[in-house]
C-alpha cells in the first residue's frame, strides 16, 4: 500500500503563474485579441484611445496617454516638463532609494540628479526628516513611488512639493487600482489597526496615479494590470503636459511628418491596448484576491524569525508584492524552493549601488540596504488557490 503523502510533499507553486492569471479572462482576452488581429489596424487606433479613456476614468485623471512601457511612462514625463521648461538639465529629482531601477533610469536618462532619500524602516514611506533635509532649490521633482503595491502618499509630502514648487510624479508601476485613504498608517505593527478611526477618516476613494501632478504606469505582464508584453501609461489632469509626452512618444510631431520635438517611438499598441480594456474590468475582483490572499498570509504566518508587512486591508494596498523579512532570507528562500514555493526578491541590489551608478556607490542608505538582505517576496496572484495559499503559509511555519 502506498504511504500517506505527508502534507508537506513539494507542491509546485511558482512565483507567478501568468497562464493560470491569462486564464481567469482567457475566452474575452482571446476574443479582443482576435478582434483587432482581423481587424488590420494596429497602432493609433480606436483600442488605444478606447482604453486611455477608461483607465483615465478608472483613475479619476483627464488625461491618459498609453506609450510603450512603464519606464518610458517616466522618461518621458520628465522629458515633457524639461520642453515645458519646468525642469532644467543637471536639476535635482527626488526618490526614494528603495525602489525598483526604472525610476532612477528615467531620471538619469534626462540628464537630471537622482537624489536618493532612505526610507523609513516602520512605515517603508519616504522618511520625512531625510526628505526635508534634501530639499534644495534646484529640486524640481519628487518621484513617490507606491512600491509592492501599497500607498505611500500622505499630506505631509504634498505640502512639502507645494511649498517648495516640487512637481510631484507618482510611479504607480506596481499599485493599480490602489486607494488613498486618511490617516496613513503604520506598515509594521504587532496590534490590529483601530478599525474604527480608519473607517471614519475614510475619503472618498481617491486611487493612485491621480494624487500628484503625473503618474506612470506599467502594464509589464505580471503586473496587477498586466498586458500580453510591454506597455505602459501616464495619468494627469495636465492637458498640456499629456500633448508633449504624446508628442514625443510619436517622433515629436504636432501633425504627420511636422516634428516640434526630437521625438521617439513609445506607443501602446492596439493589441496590448484591447487586452488591457478587458482586463481592466476585472482589476477590482483581481485586487480583492489578492487582499483576501495577503489577509490569509498576514493572520496565519506565526514564525519570530519573519516580520511581516502591515495589513493594510482598506484598498490602501493592491499587494503586487507581499514581502516578508528576515535575516535569514537566503536561506528561507532555498528552504521553500525545495518545497517547491517560488519566490523573488524586490530587489537584491538598490540603485544607488549597481555598477551603472558608479558615482552613487559610496552612499549610505541603511534601511534600503537592509530591505535588500532581507526582503522575501512569496507567491501572491489572483489565480493561486486556497490550497496553494495554505502551503505557503504551512512552509513558513515550519
Ligand atoms: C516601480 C516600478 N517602476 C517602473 C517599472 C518599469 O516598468 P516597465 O517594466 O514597464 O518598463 C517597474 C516595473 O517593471 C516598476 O516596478
Amino acid at each position: 500500500m502506498a504511504a500517506e503523502p505527508s502534507v508537506m510533499t513539494p507542491m509546485n507553486i511558482p512565483y507567478l503563474d501568468l497562464k493560470a492569471v491569462m486564464a481567469l479572462h482567457g475566452d474575452e482576452i482571446q476574443r479582443a485579441v482576435a478582434e483587432v488581429v482581423g481587424g488590420g489596424w494596429y497602432l493609433q487606433g480606436e483600442a488605444v484611445q478606447r482604453f486611455e479613456r477608461h483607465y483615465a476614468d478608472y483613475i479619476g485623471t483627464q488625461c491618459c496617454v498609453g506609450v510603450a512601457n512603464g519606464l518610458d511612462a517616466l522618461t518621458l514625463t520628465l522629458r515633457a516638463y524639461m520642453e515645458l521648461g519646468k525642469i532644467g538639465e543637471d536639476d535635482e529629482v527626488i526618490v526614494p532609494a528603495n525602489t525598483f531601477i526604472a525610476t532612477v533610469l528615467a531620471i538619469t536618462e534626462n540628464r537630471l540628479k537622482p537624489v536618493f532619500v532612505d526610507v523609513d524602516a516602520d512605515t517603508l514611506d519616504l522618511d520625512l526628516e531625510q526628505l526635508e533635509q534634501a530639499v534644495t532649490s534646484r529640486t524640481k521633482a519628487l518621484m513617490l513611488v507606491h512600491l509592492y503595491g501599497r500607498c505611500t502618499y500622505n499630506e505631509a509630502i504634498k505640502t512639502l512639493c507645494d511649498q517648495h514648487g516640487i512637481l510631484l510624479i507618482e510611479d504607480n508601476a506596481q499599485a493599480h487600482g490602489c486607494t488613498y485613504l486618511q490617516p496613513p498608517t503604520s506598515t509594521f505593527s504587532s496590534a490590529e489597526p483601530n478599525l474604527k478611526s480608519q473607517i471614519s477618516n475614510l475619503k472618498p476613494q481617491t486611487r493612485t496615479g491621480s494624487l500628484g501632478n503625473a503618474a506612470c504606469h506599467s502594464f509589464y505582464p505580471g503586473k496587477n494590470l498586466g498586458a500580453l508584453g510591454d506597455g505602459g501609461a501616464v495619468t494627469t489632469n495636465d492637458e498640456e503636459l499629456a500633448e508633449v509626452i504624446r508628442s514625443i512618444a510619436n517622433y515629436g510631431f504636432a501633425k504627420k511628418y511636422v516634428a516640434t520635438y526630437k521625438g521617439r517611438n513609445s506607443r501602446l499598441d492596439e493589441v496590448q491596448a484591447a487586452v488591457l480594456d478587458v482586463k481592466l474590468n476585472y482589476l477590482d475582483e483581481d485586487n480583492g484576491r489578492r487582499q483576501a490572499i495577503a489577509r490569509t498570509y498576514y493572520h496565519n504566518i506565526k514564525n519570530e524569525a519573519i516580520r511581516l508587512p502591515r495589513l493594510m486591508d482598506k484598498g490602501d494596498n493592491v499587494y503586487h508584492i507581499f514581502p516578508i523579512f528576515t535575516s535569514q532570507r537566503d536561506a528561507l528562500k532555498e528552504a521553500l524552493q525545495k518545497k517547491g514555493i517560488g519566490t523573488l526578491i524586490h530587489y537584491p541590489i538598490p540603485p544607488h549601488q549597481q555598477a551603472c551608478y558608479k558615482e552613487w556607490n559610496h552612499l549610505s542608505l541603511p534601511v534600503t540596504e537592509r530591505l535588500a538582505r532581507e526582503e522575501l517576496s512569496l507567491p501572491l496572484h489572483p489565480a493561486m488557490t486556497d490550497e496553494q495559499v495554505a502551503f505557503v503559509v504551512e512552509a513558513l511555519n515550519a
